[in-house]
């Protein structure tokens, strides 16, 4: 049945398949039956217990409506989001395209989303059902019309905080005019001075992890800042990375002349790379998760031994559908126990 509705939704433009698939996620608790959790894959970590490190990444449900389908299909953690404070349409259709031939695609949404009331409310109807002890990453942003960006950060810490298991600083869209300027070395410092600032002020939120999403588009030099400053600033994690307005030359498909952030296979490599670099700049002392082209567990293994704790994923299930995350853990454990290790977290940062 599920192969059947997947070639269906494939055959479908890729936002109407993604809206179709989120419709009928929530309306007929979709899920996936063969799921289980394992003690080698088990953590703890930014003060919380991940039973599994694979994590569904930001922009599947921007909106927090089908998160207990999302657990069902096997992560151990999800974000929603990106959710900036009032609700917008983002930017003009078409704005997602699929390149087949490379299992990748390029979006522009601009942060399409509900707006912070709509997601809140769908954030509290989770938080008071069974899924109530499950990982929630909330993952923020600014409406395009923001002019002084940081206020809406702020707005969104104070008013979602209390329900996210952890908040994600998105500044690393490449679809938001401006956004990814807010990583820069004369930004970011005083920009997560006064983030800190708020969680701590706040109390049923100050002992939040914050996480800050960065993209794969920088250079050494700003790499090193952010890390600079991520320690200097006790950051609890990292996020590496979002998607990259970079254009390989071994991209096939035409799509690739399409403008927006590339993910999935092609991003991989990018990712380790930016994530092995952060590793080091860090000396392994702050917590990072890894997203960027994972469409197996050897991927995910690839990624921990980079450096990273957890891994999100996005692209490969839009590919391979809702069995991924299940053989994902299935081969992990394998590859932890043929390497002889007891647990994933015995792996992290093994290559660098
Ligand atoms: C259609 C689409 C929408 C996305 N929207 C967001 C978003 O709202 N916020 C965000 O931080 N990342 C967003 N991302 C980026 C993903 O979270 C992830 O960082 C990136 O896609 C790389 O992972 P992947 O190769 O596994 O897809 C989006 C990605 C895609 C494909």
């Amino acid at each position: 049945m599920y192969n059947y509705s997947l070639k269906f939704i494939k055959s479908l433009p890729p936002e109407l398949a993604h809206s179709l698939t989120i419709k009928a996620m929530k309306y007929l608790s979709f899920g996936y039956k063969k799921n289980f959790e394992h003690s080698a894959l088990s953590q703890h970590i930014l003060g919380l217990d991940f039973p599994n490190p694979v994590g569904l990444a930001a922009g599947f449900d921007k909106n927090a409506e089908v998160m207990q389908s999302m657990f069902s299909l096997g992560f151990g953690f999800v974000e929603i989001g990106t959710v900036t404070p009032e609700p917008q349409k983002g930017n003009i259709k078409p704005r997602i395209f699929r390149l087949k031939e490379d299992e990748a695609i390029v979006n522009s949404l601009g942060f399409n989303n509900k707006g912070a009331q709509k997601v809140k409310k769908n954030l509290l109807k989770i938080r008071n059902t069974y899924i109530n002890n499950k990982i929630i990453g909330v993952n923020i942003g600014k409406n395009k019309s923001t002019k002084n960006a940081v206020d809406d950060y702020l707005y969104n810490i104070e008013y979602l905080g209390s329900l996210a298991s952890y908040i994600t600083i998105n500044i690393s869209s490449p679809n938001t005019e401006g956004l990814r300027d807010l990583q820069l070395r004369g930004n970011i410092d005083n920009f997560l001075k006064k983030i800190l600032d708020k969680r701590d002020q706040i109390k049923d939120i100050n002992k939040k992890p914050i996480l800050i999403k960065i993209s794969p588009d920088l250079d050494e030099n700003q790499l090193r800042d952010i890390a600079l400053i991520s320690l200097a600033n006790n950051i609890d994690g990292l996020i590496l990375t979002n998607t990259t307005t970079e254009r390989l030359n071994t991209l096939i498909s035409n799509n690739k002349k399409r403008k927006g952030g590339l993910s999935g296979k092609p991003l991989f490599e990018t990712s380790n790379t930016i994530l092995k670099k952060m590793y080091s700049l860090t000396n392994g002392q702050i917590p990072l998760i890894g997203v960027g082209g994972i469409s197996s567990a050897s991927d995910c293994y690839e990624k921990i031994k980079a450096g990273a704790s957890l891994v999100q994923l996005y692209t490969a299930l839009t590919y391979a559908g809702p069995s991924l995350i299940y053989n994902i853990k299935n081969e992990l454990i394998d590859l932890i126990k043929t390497d002889g290790y007891k647990n994933i977290s015995d792996i992290i940062g093994k290559s660098v």
